[in-house]
């Protein structure tokens, strides 16, 4: 599937059981207002992908997706999810290289690279993350870390897969911490990662949403997503209940400048 702007994805990380997924699946229906083409979507956990792709099958507003892949497509991978076994779950997109798979599970942009070229391939849009810890952050190295992940992380991503890769900027000193980047340290960054795209793939790149994560909620969006190069957001804790990232979503579209 093809990707657009604005876009407010759910990342619910190691969270929800069954019956909460159907009881999510069910409220967030009810609570939204559907737009073609869709601008919200969950990544759940792999247990979870069957009963969100059935929960939103009737709502085309609401993409579905994974928070990881691997490359390969079967072998001796333990522990390890294939595009292949994703598929006939119906799924939109794939999360790749969150900074938590990162920091905790020794992912590098090359096993990045690998994944979202294995996302591209199978016909899902690749959300790709980058974002400096908190240490960068505080050394003045943002731009340095930014510019050297984003080449490592789409080294393997050519052009044909423009309309379907998401970039997601996430500072890690952001994210699960009640501190969200200010609107222009997230502009800064997000004109970066653009003017990097468009040295890479041409002036086509200005389609790719770059999406800000890291403590997003329905009261500090407007102000982030009425920035130019901000165009939409990857949220955590915010999605777990269908109230909150409803009312990030409907002030997100209502704020959102192209
Ligand atoms: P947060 O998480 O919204 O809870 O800060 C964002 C993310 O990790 O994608």
């Amino acid at each position: 599937m093809s990707v657009s702007k604005p876009l407010f994805l759910g990342n619910w990380k190691m969270n929800m059981l069954p019956a909460e997924v159907v009881s999510f699946a069910k409220k967030f229906n009810n609570l939204m207002t559907p737009v073609t083409p869709a601008d919200s979507g969950i990544a759940g956990s792999f247990t979870t992908l069957q009963l969100l792709s059935e929960g939103f099958a009737e709502n085309k507003s609401v993409l579905v997706g994974a928070q990881n892949v691997h490359w390969e497509q079967a072998g001796a991978f333990t522990g390890e999810v294939s595009a292949s076994m994703l598929k006939p779950l119906g799924l939109d997109f794939c999360i790749i290289g969150h900074s938590e798979r990162r920091t905790l599970f020794a992912e590098t942009d090359e096993t990045v690279s690998k994944r979202a070229k294995a996302a591209l391939e199978a016909g899902f849009a690749a959300v790709v993350c980058v974002g400096e810890t908190k240490a960068e952050y505080e050394a003045g190295k943002t731009n340095s870390v930014i510019e050297n992940q984003l080449k490592g992380s789409l080294a393997d991503v050519g052009n044909e897969f423009l309309t379907k890769l998401v970039i997601a900027y996430e500072p890690v000193w952001a994210i699960g911490t009640g501190l969200a980047a200010t609107p222009e340290q997230a502009e800064s960054v997000h004109c970066l990662i653009r003017e990097q795209l468009v040295d890479k793939y041409g002036n086509l790149a200005e389609v790719v949403p770059i999406l800000y994560g890291g403590s997003t909620k329905a009261e500090n969006i407007a102000g982030l997503i009425s920035r130019k190069n901000v165009d939409g957001a990857l949220v955590g804790g915010a999605s777990l209940k269908p109230e909150s990232f409803w009312a990030l979503v409907e002030n997100g579209r209502n704020a959102f400048v192209d």
